[in-house]
């Protein structure tokens, strides 16, 4: 079986395949490969659907920037009317000054430093979700020093299985995320008595790429218990942050619909009248981006032919780091349906684990030719880096027949002028 773009976005017309009415070929004329290129309606289509399913809810979608923090991409996400997550003093100011308001702004994230609390105090966000009690007393000093009250949230670790890959996987005991669970009452008890603490909840996130609802039914009542037992002890609990999480198809997996998951949310924690937040970030962003590379050569392999394209690992980072699958699609349709042949498909890195795909059934491919890989707009561009001084890739966001450019390709001189030289580094003999 071939590959195909699991996205409307991205479809063949006139046998090329388009971002929206725009065929990618042209993009790459003018901007070069590789490139990640979004759709402004499929993150648009992605949000307004979330937000349809969450309707009735007390609900405020706070888009994790982690996933896709292009300015162009929180900026659109903040037009429809999302909030934002962030995890860091970086992705607060991005957030900021892509015109998210600060009320709908929440800071999460096991590492807080305290220049980034006070960055968030300072900048009045609508509340940090603390994840151990040395933290909270962190916040609460540096609210103190401010003269502010900190609106807190603490998030849990339910010790649920999120049954996602390893490595994504946030919400068991063993992991390195929130309080945990049966420290709820203690915690939220000292972040009460704490001067300059306003505990206004519980929050949690238990993975990412979720293709089961199970483990959210059963996070979300074991939140629902905590926020009984909270209330029990006298403690105001306003507000759950739910996390992200539902994943997305990268090749025929078929992820929980956004009604089901609500349907979840209605159930288990739905009766509480607790104001809920959301933090998705790959099933708003994912399947409305890919990442468009031309094939440099084609080899003989020691087992098959072999691609080598001019995107890479420091490009996209998941095939190696967690072994994910993006599908792989020529530009340009082949005509005369040929015969489809097995292709490892890499990127010029000197190392094995630069492999986008092993035995990939591929149309023949031919130097010159393009390449799409799908599903790549999150956690795509914002894990690349300049490794093997390969500048990232620039991104261009499309809507309708318009493109742009919305982050530019670095030069090997930029990464350059970051770097010194020590005036008391011998020069090079002869220099
Ligand atoms: N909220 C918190 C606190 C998170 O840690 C995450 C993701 C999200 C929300 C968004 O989850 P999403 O809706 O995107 O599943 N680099 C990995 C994914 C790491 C996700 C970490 N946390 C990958 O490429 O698969």
């Amino acid at each position: 079986m071939t590959d195909r773009v699991p996205s409307p976005d991205f479809t063949y017309a006139g046998g090329t395949l388009c971002a929206e009415a725009l065929p990618l070929s042209g993009i790459a004329a003018e901007v070069g490969t590789p490139f990640y290129c979004y759709s402004l309606a499929g993150l648009a289509r992605n949000y307004r659907a979330l937000e349809a399913a969450l309707a009735g809810l007390p609900a405020t979608i706070c888009y994790a920037l982690k996933a896709n923090s292009n300015q162009a991409v929180i900026a659109a996400f903040a037009g429809l009317g999302a909030g934002a997550d962030v995890v860091s003093g970086g992705e607060l100011r991005r957030a900021l000054a892509a015109g998210v308001p600060a009320g709908r702004i929440v800071f999460s994230g096991v590492g807080k430093t305290q220049e980034e609390i006070a960055l968030a105090l300072r900048s009045g966000i609508h509340q940090l979700n603390a994840e151990s009690e040395a933290e909270l007393d962190l916040i609460s000093a540096v609210a103190a020093g401010a003269g502010v009250t900190a609106r807190v949230s603490l998030r849990i670790n339910p010790d649920v299985d999120a049954r996602t890959h390893d490595k994504i996987s946030t919400g068991r005991k063993q992991d390195k995320f929130g309080i945990a669970i049966d420290r709820t009452l203690p915690a939220y008890a000292r972040a009460a008595e704490l001067p300059n603490l306003a505990p206004s909840g519980l929050a949690m996130h238990i993975g990412s790429q979720l293709l089961s609802l199970a483990p959210y039914r059963a996070a979300f009542g074991r939140l629902a218990e905590q926020v009984r037992a909270l209330r029990a002890a006298g403690h105001d609990v306003i507000s759950l942050d739910l996390g992200g999480g539902v994943g997305i198809t990268y090749r025929d997996e078929a992820p929980p619909g956004f009604e089901d998951y609500a349907a979840v949310v209605r159930e288990t924690v739905g009766g509480l009248g607790c104001d809920l937040m959301f933090e998705p970030g790959r099933s708003m962003v994912g399947n409305a981006g890919v990442l468009v590379a031309r094939v440099l050569y084609l080899k003989d392999g020691g087992l098959r032919p072999v691609a080598v394209v001019d995107a890479a690992m420091n490009d996209l980072a998941r095939p190696a780091m967690y072994g994910a699958y993006h599908a792989i699609v020529p530009v340009t349709q082949p005509q005369n349906s040929p015969d489809c042949v097995e292709t490892d498909v890499v990127g010029p890195i000197c190392e094995s684990g630069d492999t986008f795909a092993v035995a990939r059934s591929l149309p023949p491919l031919a130097p010159g030719d393009l390449v799409a890989f799908g599903s790549a707009g999150a956690y795509g561009s914002v894990m690349s880096s300049a490794y093997n001084s390969r500048p990232p890739a620039p991104e261009v966001l499309v809507s309708g027949e318009r493109f742009a450019v919305v982050r530019a390709r670095q030069t090997v001189d930029d990464l350059i002028r970051q770097e010194a030289v020590p005036d008391w580094l011998e020069p090079p003999e002869g220099a």
